[in-house]
């Protein structure tokens, strides 16, 4: 009977379990409608290791940030890319990659790091600015000049500017370079990207209810938005583009090799980093704007540092058509837009780690406690517990820009809990083996639109004492958290 209903009885040596009430889906409503609440509850009951079934799955939560480090340490008793092909494979629609090839699944990871980390950054970096103040300065929709205040969403901006600039970042463009006058060039490309963010938008919005496991076909608009999308990535309409990222020349290459992949599963594992690269990217992006816009010490101390570093690097704006250029280098030296985007992305994060057990075995917390963990169940962090811990951080909901700087100005890194300074404090990106291997770009290209936003505009809230909107949890477990409704503010050109 329990077998039947898919109850499972707690085993000696387990964690404590809770099957929740209704068959197959077990806990998940419960979980889905406020993680946060509900792993604070179990874990007052039952302890910092407990089992939950959600959607079919027996999970395994560690709670503790001090036992993390044991979870990683346990690497190899987990399989932590099934869960991402198999997620990648529902959502995206190319058939699922087997993660048992090593070498397919090595090649695939190696070249995140390959082209997205160290040197790799330098091109990235370089593009993402021009592409920000071509998108920023010259889109025809929103004439900005130094006179009139245009108002606007402040989430809409946010994610036309950094989806455009990233677009044509990692994709390249039609055209070679913003002095390319080609205005029928220009307008194609304008149309593609116009095209491409509502398509984005559409698919986005079930993203959820993909990963959830709902069939595509039942979302008719969103099915055709994400045919759309990938149809633009096709590898022979990827080929007439100048200026493609290393990571998608390299992934098209490795494509090749890949003779299970029809051409528009190619395109899709394409449309799977557009996706990786901006879903959460873009509110990253408006939770750090909105909070420097709201706080008059943030707005100040960031504009101070972006002055300091702009003479440093000999850079002067003006708005005559030439670009103001900042390397990694100079980026890297700006510690209060760092402590800006960190407690941004502390506040809006909610993302769920996961591994899966490849087999049955022993998962040693500590000296004093371990537990029996079986095969293809889940072991799970939600870094939002730490995030959010009064404990570790004073006054937890509230945004404080210098959260994350030092006394002497530099970043902060010591963050304690009942008197032990913790390795685990801020996870926004994941964790271990499957950390997110793009963190690196994603804290540049922010730094950057903050870096320009303060360069070129005057900005304001238009309701400056405005209360923060409130998260969307029907995506908790995801990542960066949209917001439930857009906020406006108005900008114009600065005079200079
Ligand atoms: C995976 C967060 C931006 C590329 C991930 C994961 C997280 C994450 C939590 C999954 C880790 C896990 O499963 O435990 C973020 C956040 C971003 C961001 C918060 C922005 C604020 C980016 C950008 C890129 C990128 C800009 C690329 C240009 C990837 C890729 C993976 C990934 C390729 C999959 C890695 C794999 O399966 O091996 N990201 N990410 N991410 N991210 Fe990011």
């Amino acid at each position: 009977f329990w077998l039947i209903v898919g109850i499972r009885r707690r085993q000696p040596g387990e964690p404590p379990l809770e099957n929740g009430l209704i068959p197959y889906l077990g806990c998940a409503l419960q979980f889905g409608a406020n993680p946060l609440e509900f792993l604070r509850v179990r874990q007052n009951k039952f302890g910092n290791v407990f089992t939950c079934k959600i959607a079919g799955q027996f999970v395994h939560f560690v709670t503790d940030p001090f036992s993390f480090n044991s979870v990683m340490r346990h690497g190899r008793h987990f399989d932590w890319q099934k869960f991402h092909f198999a997620t990648s494979a529902k959502a995206f629609g190319h058939s699922n990659i087997d993660s048992s090839d090593s070498e397919v699944t090595q090649n695939v990871h190696d070249s995140f790091l390959k082209t997205l980390q160290g040197d790799a950054l330098d091109p990235l970096i370089s593009n993402m600015m021009e592409n920000l103040q071509h998108t920023m300065l010259q889109n025809s929709s929103y004439k900005v000049n130094s006179k009139d205040w245009v108002t606007e969403g402040l989430y809409a901006f946010c994610y036309r500017v950094m989806f455009e600039a990233g677009y044509l970042t990692l994709f390249g463009k039609e055209f070679n370079s913003p002095e390319d006058k080609n205005l029928a060039r220009q307008e194609a490309q304008r149309a593609l990207i116009l095209n491409a963010i509502e398509n984005f938008k559409e698919f986005d919005k079930i993203f959820p209810a993909l990963v959830a496991g709902l069939p595509i076909h039942v979302f008719k608009s969103a099915y055709s938005a994400r045919e759309n999308l990938a149809k633009d990535l096709l590898h022979e309409n990827l080929r007439k583009r100048n200026n493609i990222s290393e990571l998608i020349s390299l992934r098209m290459f490795l494509n090749e090799s890949m003779t299970s992949l029809n051409d528009m599963e190619k395109a899709k594992t394409h449309l799977a980093l557009l996706w990786a690269s901006q879903a959460n990217t873009l509110p990253a992006t408006f939770w750090s704007v909105f909070y420097l816009l709201r706080c008059p010490h943030a707005m100040k101390a960031s504009t101070e540092e972006v002055q300091r570093v702009l003479e440093k690097a000999s850079q002067k704006v003006n708005c005559d058509g030439r670009y103001i250029f900042l390397n990694r280098h100079e980026l890297d030296d700006m510690p209060v837009l760092d402590s800006i985007i960190k407690e941004a992305m502390r506040l809006s994060s909610a993302s769920l780690n996961i591994r899966v057990a490849k087999e049955n075995f022993v998962l040693h917390i500590d000296d004093k406690q371990a537990f029996n963990i079986r095969k293809d169940d889940i072991v799970a962090l939600y870094p939002q517990m730490v995030h959010l811990n009064p404990d570790i951080y004073e006054d937890p909901n509230n945004f404080k820009y210098d959260r994350y700087l030092g006394e002497d100005g530099k970043e902060k890194t010591s963050f304690f809990l009942n008197g032990r300074k913790l390795k685990y404090y801020y996870m926004p990106f994941g964790s271990g083996k499957t950390k997110c291997p793009g963190r690196q770009f994603a804290v540049h290209e922010i730094k950057q639109m903050l870096t320009l936003i303060i360069c070129y505009f005057d900005m304001e809230l238009v309701d400056k004492n405005i209360r923060s909107p409130p998260l969307d949890q029907s995506r908790a477990g995801l990542g960066i958290l949209q917001p439930t409704h857009d906020v406006d503010f108005r900008y114009k050109l600065k005079a200079h």
